[in-house]
């Protein structure tokens, strides 16, 4: 039997906690929405947060999913065995229900029972405790029971006495290994931030297994923890139940579970294989890159890594190009050309005999995912279109770039970082790349150092500097960006009025300053329109209408006139927040209430319960974003500091 594929392995997941009375939900887009924190979704639990802090899920307390993720930051790792931008990750959450005693046994019994993963090559690691937060010896007698089960009697090793694997099975470490926040470990993590210990989960490749590029952990006292390749982390189980406070840590309203596990990750450990890009997803492209080479994936580490490169790059391209960000030079867009380019560069190392490597390679991507991800193959011709035009303006600049710094290096005998910089900025080349350029003209790289500073520098001044990463602290649930959130459901709904109906939300962006709002007009709005819309919001504002939101579902909301993103991530359930006297169902008939409705939009929250919280609203920039679609920002001023959120209507 061959080894179950990814579409297997999702599936399985997906099923076994649906068993287990989880609602499974579609994955959310890659580019976060109300998400100021972030360019990019990174992980499953980043559009469960406002449900891990307290917002309710229109499903209920337990959910399941497979998220599509992608980290910028690992970009330039991209080459060795495990990393990859993009990834999805499998993801399970207790919104304040079950806990580590559940979450435990189901972890070991999908492991082992439904991957058929075998138990004496896993091991797990638990938080050792720190301050006042106690060590986790609930979670360790947990796993304990769960190998007894199948014989195994499980060592448990404290991080003190490590020295290798010690026959352990259960490892303790600290907080810079088994504590989860967006932040990092408890002494990092802003006042407001939630998070809590971890249990890890790792797959063993084999003491004896012989990698071609790592075989440092032999004869070495290796751990789970160790960065030799030998083990992989396949999943994370986050008992999520402390928030940060002004003096150490308080209990969360509610003890979450927030589940986290690599999808290539665990498919390579049912492979077998230590090479996540063995997996059966990459199968096809990789074997037409190793056809149009002329080249064995594998063989040589160079070639290897180029391989990887391309696979990695492509594969994240066509999922971002499908999640709305095209190649350009500003926010998401940036990573998706920066993703082209480099996979291009690499094609050229390999020598590959095509000169539209993108499109054709995405078009094979799309096929491999069309099952779990058709909305792939409705936007396929988008895609395609997108990455031949990218790679068509690249080769053309390449040219240029290419015959520039070779005049360059004619003209010196070295070339400093900062320079090494201005290639990487206006041409996009790899560093590694140019400086490998220079070497072979026998010119020298001098002050390697000055490349890090250039890029900090270019980076404070450019608009996606420092994004990409959480900055920490809860924006999204602040009393400014709450108003600001319920000035947006305000904004949307006047623009209906002035514009049309036809007005869709294109996107929306709140940090605790400004809401932006992105939207579907054909023609910049005049000066008339934009007061007419300020006047109406505040309006609205000026009447101190209720807020409030019912659960429905989908359909429900269509027939009561919702608006907004009918985001099939939703499900069957779905919130509807009305703002409006007409807001409250009446009791018990099921009906709307007759009042004026001025908003009804279907939204995740949270909100403010009247609308005076907010202050006073006004639009200071309305501006093209881009072809047919238009960006309001706007601010909120005056409102108090304290603010009560909406609840919910039965
Ligand atoms: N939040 C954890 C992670 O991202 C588990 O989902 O790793």
């Amino acid at each position: 039997m061959p080894p179950l594929s990814v579409d297997q392995i999702r599936q399985a997941y997906l099923d076994f906690f649906q068993e287990q009375g989880h609602a499974v939900i579609p994955s959310a887009s890659l580019i976060p929405e109300n998400d100021p924190t972030t360019l990019f979704t990174g992980s499953g639990m980043q559009p469960m947060l406002p449900y891990l802090l307290g917002e309710q899920h229109p499903l209920g307390k337990r959910i399941a999913d497979s998220q599509k993720s992608f980290r910028s930051v690992d970009i330039e790792e991209v080459g060795d065995n495990r990393h990859t931008t993009f990834f999805e990750m499998l993801g399970n959450w207790s919104l304040g229900e079950y806990f580590k005693a559940e979450q435990i046994p189901w972890m070991f019994a999908f492991l082992t029972e439904r991957l058929k993963l075998d138990p004496q090559r896993l091991y797990v690691t638990v938080f050792r405790g720190k301050d006042a937060i106690p060590r986790d010896d609930e979670s360790a007698q947990v796993w304990k029971e769960q190998f007894a089960r199948v014989g195994i009697d499980a060592k448990a090793i404290d991080e003190a006495e490590m020295h290798g694997m010690k026959d352990g099975r259960i490892f303790y470490y600290n907080e810079k290994k088994n504590w989860w926040s967006r932040a990092g470990e408890p002494a990092k993590m802003p006042v407001g931030e939630p998070g809590g210990p971890d249990s890890e989960m790792f797959w063993d490749f084999g003491a004896e297994r012989g990698l071609h590029e790592i075989s440092a952990w032999k004869d070495q006292p290796c751990h789970v923890n160790c960065d030799c390749g030998r083990f992989l982390e396949i999943g994370n189980n986050v008992f999520m139940e402390y928030i940060k406070t002004h003096s150490g840590f308080e209990q969360l309203k509610q003890r979450n579970v927030d589940f986290g596990g690599g999808l290539e990750r665990m498919a390579a450990a049912v492979n077998d294989d230590p090479d996540v890009f063995m997996i059966d997803v990459f199968t096809p492209l990789r074997t037409e890159l190793e056809r149009l080479s002329g080249k064995t994936y594998g063989k040589n580490p160079e070639e290897t890594r180029a391989f990887r490169v391309i696979l990695d790059h492509l594969r994240a391209a066509t999922f971002l190009i499908a999640d709305g960000a095209p190649p350009s030079n500003k926010d998401q867009g940036y990573f998706t050309r920066r993703l082209v380019r480099r996979a291009i560069f690499f094609a050229d190392r390999l020598a590959l005999q095509t000169s539209d490597l993108c499109s054709f390679s995405a078009d094979l991507i799309i096929k491999t995912y069309a099952k779990a991800y058709p909305d792939l193959v409705a936007k396929k011709e988008t895609i395609l279109s997108a990455l031949s035009a990218e790679e068509l303006q690249f080769r053309n600049t390449l040219i240029k770039g290419e015959k520039e710094l070779k005049e360059y290096l004619s003209a010196k005998d070295t070339m400093d970082g900062a320079k090494v910089f201005y290639f990487y900025e206006t041409y996009g080349f790899p560093r590694e790349l140019t400086e490998e350029v220079a070497l072979k003209l026998g010119k020298q790289v001098t002050d390697p150092s000055s490349f890090d500073t250039a890029k900090e520098k270019h980076q404070e001044g450019s608009r996606t500097g420092g994004l990409g990463k959480f900055k920490g602290g809860l924006a999204d649930h602040s009393a400014e960006t709450t108003k600001l959130h319920t000035a947006t459901h305000l904004l949307n709904a006047a623009l209906h009025r002035v514009l049309g109906q036809h007005i869709a939300q294109k996107g929306s962006n709140i940090t605790a300053e400004r809401l932006r709002f992105d939207f579907n007009h054909a023609e910049k709005m005049t000066p008339e329109q934009i007061a007419e819309t300020e006047k109406l919001v505040n309006e609205a504002i000026a009447a101190d209408l209720p807020v409030s939101f019912h659960l429905t579902t989908v359909d429900g909301a269509k027939d009561e006139g919702a608006i907004g993103v009918f985001d099939e991530r939703y499900g069957e359930q779905v919130k509807v927040y009305v703002i409006g006297d007409g807001g409250a169902k009446v009791a018990g008939s099921g009906k709307m209430g007759d009042g004026p409705v001025f908003s009804k939009e279907i939204c995740g929250g949270p909100h403010i319960a009247r609308t005076g919280m907010i202050g006073n609203f006004k639009i200071q920039k309305e501006e093209s974003s881009s072809a047919g679609v238009r960006r309001i920002k706007a601010i909120v001023s005056g409102g108090p500091a304290e603010i009560e959120v909406a609840k919910e209507v039965k």
